[in-house]
């Protein structure tokens, strides 16, 4: 089973932050480095220094590394974003971007994340540079961008294992009816898709755990019977927090309880190869400035880098599931 959890380079070099990492997890993802944001600097600059390092660390833990990600609305450069670019020119920027970005990791990323976030929370396509504004020449033919996108990575390197990840799809709702259905439209047209990414930052307010995974594990199953892998890839369960940061230890206790509700529907399902969580450590997390410092504490382990009840409770789903209990 693959473990993982994004990185942010910068860390790297903190001791515990690296002996952590390379203890407890086989897979890392770049939180940020991968990103057209980082990696592109202007429009004829590649920089690969921050993903190299990403690699460079995976290489000597024995990791292996996600890729992510390739077209997203968001966490774009404001070149790119201000340029006024056609629709030809940016299918061109776009093609250019992945072939160059794919070939580079093709030995070291074994699954990207080719397309991020297209849909809104009704489940209807976003409006993005990519697809309509202006797009990159389908805005009038739906997925047919997705489609091309996932082509392209396919062509620069055929090895590699191509996912669509999605926010807020986790469970049965309608927005994850429109991703079934858009990715098994996917699939019924020949494009060169291998799963879905699931990204599960879920907040302890959701309601019942046991129902939440229940919930997520039917979602993985429909999503596996199409014949796609499914990975969580982005799990984080946020808490309240005061002012100074900490939440009340009965909401870790419940929060332990929700991570292996999640573990446990990936578990039990075959098709579920990997989970992984948005960072480890409480120190360094996205929910704290994502949630103008309102939440928090959704990770593994505390600023300290000590285990907290979560990382308890999913060991010990990974240690009790029975290969037998897979579906
Ligand atoms: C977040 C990172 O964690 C932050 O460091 C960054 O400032 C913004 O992006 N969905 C995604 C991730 O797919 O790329 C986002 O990561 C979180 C939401």
């Amino acid at each position: 089973m693959l473990i993982g959890t994004a990185v942010r380079p910068a860390h790297l070099s903190e001791a515990a932050y690296a002996s952590t990492l390379a203890a407890e997890f086989n897979l890392v993802e770049a939180e940020d480095a991968m990103k057209w944001r980082a990696l592109r600097p202007d429009k004829s600059t590649f920089d690969f220094r921050q993903g190299d390092a990403v690699v460079r660390f995976a290489q000597a833990h024995n990791m292996k590394v996600r890729g992510h990600c390739l077209v997203w609305g968001r966490d774009n450069p404001d070149w790119l974003m201000n340029g006024n670019f056609s629709a030809k020119q940016l299918s061109r920027l776009l093609h250019q971007h992945l072939a160059r970005v794919v070939k580079h990791y093709a030995d070291h990323v074994f699954a990207w994340d080719v397309i991020n976030e297209a849909l809104d929370e009704q489940g209807n396509l976003r409006d993005s540079i990519w697809y309509n504004q202006p797009g990159i020449g389908f805005a009038k033919n739906e997925t047919a961008y997705i489609a091309q996108a996932f082509r392209w990575a396919h062509k620069a390197d055929p090895h590699a294992l191509l996912f669509y990840n999605e926010a807020e799809a986790e469970g049965l709702s309608p927005k994850s009816d429109a991703l079934y259905a858009m990715v098994k439209g996917l699939k019924e047209r020949g494009v060169p898709i291998d799963g879905v990414g699931l990204q599960m930052h879920v907040s302890m307010d959701v309601g019942d755990a046991g129902a939440i995974a229940r919930d997520i594990s039917e979602n993985i199953a429909r999503l596996a019977a199409l014949g796609l892998q499914v990975q969580i890839t982005e799990l984080d369960v946020s808490v309240a927090v005061d002012e100074s940061g900490w939440a009340k230890p009965g909401d870790l206790a419940q929060q332990a309880a929700v991570y292996s509700g999640i573990a446990r529907a990936c578990l039990e399902n075959r098709g579920c190869t990997a989970i992984q969580t948005w960072g480890f450590t409480d120190k360094y997390s996205w929910i704290g400035s994502h949630s103008r410092h309102t939440r928090g504490q959704a990770l593994l382990f505390d600023r300290q880098y000590q285990p907290k009840p979560a990382y308890n409770s999913l060991l010990l789903e990974l240690e009790t599931i029975k290969p037998s209990a897979r579906r």
